[in-house]
């Protein structure tokens, strides 16, 4: 196993280099399809290391990866932490509360601080949009969004994107793009990083996308993004290959969106019943966290044969460890990827 060399598929995406051209990691939304698929790829070769019992190539060795979450993080800083780790780097998680931390010459103090420790990949979480394209600006090393805002969340759609496929393979297709398939994403769309970032994801690898919300929690224009647009979840189901639900991001509202959680779960929640709307073998995800009883029930987020919300965890280390090793090659002088800084 080597991630010096481009994996199998090389073929759809150009050779070295330029199969990557970012220094930093901001959003989907910068990214060719080739780029996406080029991650995904990269991330197959992690997917296999994180299967045996020693998980450790150390390619990032000598390096440090800070970890820099103004906002709340379970899973995404854990497996950013985990994945800087098993490439062998030294990881360092900054923990800021959001209430602590102001806009403006604050972000760019921090973001001069990091810098002057010479970082060589930093890793920002945000409640800010665009408080991590700021950063990237100030600083000298690759910069990876971990979640900013309501604006992009790119790990976590290039996650959903390789859980998605490793589930089709499992069942003998093809999994490698999505041309064809219906995805609904239900939830709460207005206030989603998640959501935005995986429409531009989904689309780009060819699937079609549905956003379903109450009329309040849906962005005005979203159907700019050829997304198509539902209210009603029970018809935005219809037929799906598969059903992506969202949390409802109470911390990002300023007043009252929905009646109540009781009501929200009788309209927006997936349950089995509601399930059966969608085709027969249609697959659930959610990022996390959920919100048991409110977005999803739990005999749906735990069914075994159509569930895949903790493959996607899986995958959000292989993915993460894809990005960290991906954006530093150029500093590591990584043959066919420029010199050494
Ligand atoms: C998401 C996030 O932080 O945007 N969670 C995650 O990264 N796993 C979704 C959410 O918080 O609802």
């Amino acid at each position: 196993m080597t991630s010096t060399q481009n994996p199998p598929h090389a073929a759809r995406y150009p050779a070295g280099a330029l199969a990557f051209p970012h220094r930093d990691l901001i959003g989907i939304g910068q990214l060719e399809r080739h780029e996406i698929l080029f991650l995904l790829d990269e991330a197959e070769q992690w997917v296999t290391l994180n299967r045996q019992a020693t998980k450790r190539e150390n390619v990032l060795s000598g390096l440090t990866v800070i970890n820099a979450f103004f906002e709340n993080s379970t899973r995404t800083l854990l497996s950013f932490e985990i994945a800087g780790k098993r490439l062998g780097a030294d990881v360092v998680n900054m923990h800021a509360a959001q209430s602590s931390v102001k806009k403006g010459e604050t972000l760019i103090d921090t973001a001069i601080t990091l810098n002057a420790m010479r970082a060589d990949a930093i890793v920002i979480r945000h409640g800010s949009s665009g408080a991590t394209q700021l950063i990237a600006d100030k600083v000298d090393c690759p910069v990876l969004n971990a979640g900013d805002g309501q604006h992009e969340h790119p790990t976590q759609a290039l996650l959903d994107a390789l859980a998605l496929r490793h589930a089709l393979r499992a069942r003998g297709e093809a999994g490698d793009d999505f041309t064809g398939m219906v995805i609904v994403i239900c939830g709460d769309i207005l206030h989603s990083r998640v959501a935005r970032s995986n429409l531009l994801c989904l689309q780009a690898l060819g699937a079609r996308v549905r956003l379903c919300a109450p009329p309040a929690l849906m962005p005005a224009g979203i159907e700019a993004m050829s997304a198509e647009v539902y209210h009603d979840f029970d018809a935005a189901l219809d037929g799906a290959d598969v059903a992506m639900m969202l949390r409802l991001q109470t911390e990002r509202m300023s007043g009252q969106f929905i009646p109540s959680a009781r009501e929200y779960h009788h309209l927006y929640g997936l349950t089995k019943t509601r399930l059966e709307r969608a085709a027969p073998d249609a697959l659930v995800m959610h990022p996390g966290p959920m919100n048991r009883g409110v977005e999803i029930d739990s005999d749906v987020a735990d069914m075994i044969d159509r569930s895949i919300i903790t493959r996607q965890v899986e995958m959000g280390v292989a993915i993460r460890m894809a990005a960290l090793d991906v954006l530093t090659r150029r500093a590591r002088g990584v043959e066919g990827w420029g010199d050494a800084a």
